[in-house]
């Protein structure tokens, strides 16, 4: 019998991708956030012991950034309380639970990358709350896998990368942060390491998602470092150079030529969020290389993967 497996967030970056891939290892119960609230213990509870998943990939979290800092209350419930509340009914079922997290647990203050042995030391609400339900599910002793991964950007949903091409659309001059390090990383990347390091542990333990060795946190970012300012100055060069305009880009520009001329590197201070967030982010993947085998693509190969056209992607996964 196929193993069931709970997913949350099947609406977002991580969960959409996850959708596709996960039914490779197992019977799919996937939720978004109208099935279910992860800001209602009730219903985590409910949904918990009646679906009763041998795994559960809780991709869903309070993600709004900005937005955390004067909601407080939910940012809390969604992305500490709910990990929790998760591992304590799993454990009770005997189930396992991935999980992810965020570089923004660290302060940033770091000149080389993050290693899971460092400090958590969050400056925002987001990275706080993020870290607690890292800190809940440890604590719960449940076997479990948590994911830190960063700056995650997908060809649907609220990201950095569409937000650009958009106002590449709109506005000649575009003036973007240059004073923030850190590695986009392509949702579609992480759903893929994180279905093959879940297809290795099934393949090992008779088809069951047994954690008990490979238990605990792992950073799953994509490799080398860039700029807000160089990641969207790439980007754009990748957009004016596609020969095959992909849908998702058709999408994200309304088919509207990009007029943006002129990219103006600007400091944090400039740019003038209320919001902290760490200078520098980058962290080390070697864990998750030397436990698991999987390495993530670097991150300018994976952002060129997003410009290849649909058919031509298509084609290729034929092959
Ligand atoms: N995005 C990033 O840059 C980034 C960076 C580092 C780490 N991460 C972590 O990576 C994981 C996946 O992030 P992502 O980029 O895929 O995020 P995302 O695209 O924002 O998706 C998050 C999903 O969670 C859902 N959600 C929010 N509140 C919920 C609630 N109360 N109950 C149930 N579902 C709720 C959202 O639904 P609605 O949209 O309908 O609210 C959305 O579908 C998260 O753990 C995140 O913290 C993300």
């Amino acid at each position: 019998m196929k193993p069931i497996i709970l997913l949350t967030g099947k609406n977002g970056q991580v969960g959409g991708e996850l959708l596709r891939l996960l039914p490779q290892l197992g019977e799919v119960v996937a939720l978004g956030h109208d099935q279910l609230d992860l800001s209602n213990p009730a219903d985590i509870r409910r949904t918990i012991r009646e679906v009763r998943p041998q795994l559960i990939v809780n991709a869903a979290a309070y993600t709004a950034v900005d937005q955390a800092e004067t909601d407080k209350k939910t940012a809390q419930a969604v992305n500490a309380q709910a990990p929790g509340l998760m591992a304590e009914e799993a454990k009770k079922i005997g189930a396992a639970l991935v999980h992810y997290s965020t570089d923004y647990v660290f302060d940033g203050t770091k000149k080389t990358p993050y290693d899971e042995m460092d400090s958590a030391n969050p400056i925002n609400v987001y990275g706080k709350t993020k870290f607690a339900g890292e800190q809940a599910i440890r604590s719960s002793r449940l076997p479990h896998l948590i994911f830190r991964t960063a700056w995650v950007y997908a060809k649907q949903g609220r990201n950095f990368l569409l937000t650009i091409l958009r106002l590449a659309t709109e506005r000649e001059e575009l003036r973007i942060v240059s004073d923030q390090v850190g590695a986009p990383t392509c949702a579609s990347d992480v759903a893929a390491a994180t279905t093959k390091i879940l297809s290795r542990i099934c393949e090992r333990n008779n088809r069951s998602f047994v954690f008990s060795k490979v238990s605990g946190t792992y950073h799953m970012s994509a490799a080398g470092q860039t700029t807000w300012y160089d990641f969207a100055k790439t980007m754009l060069e990748e957009a004016e150079a596609t020969s095959h305009i992909p849908e998702w880009l058709a999408a994200a520009t309304k088919e509207r030529p990009l007029i943006a001329r002129r990219l103006i590197p600007i400091s944090t201070q400039e740019f003038g969020s209320p919001t902290h967030r760490p200078a520098y982010s980058i962290l080390s993947n070697s864990r998750l290389i030397q436990t698991f085998g999987v390495a993530l693509p670097d991150w300018h190969a994976q952002l060129q993967c997003c410009f290849v056209s649909d058919s031509i992607a298509a084609n290729r996964g034929a092959d």
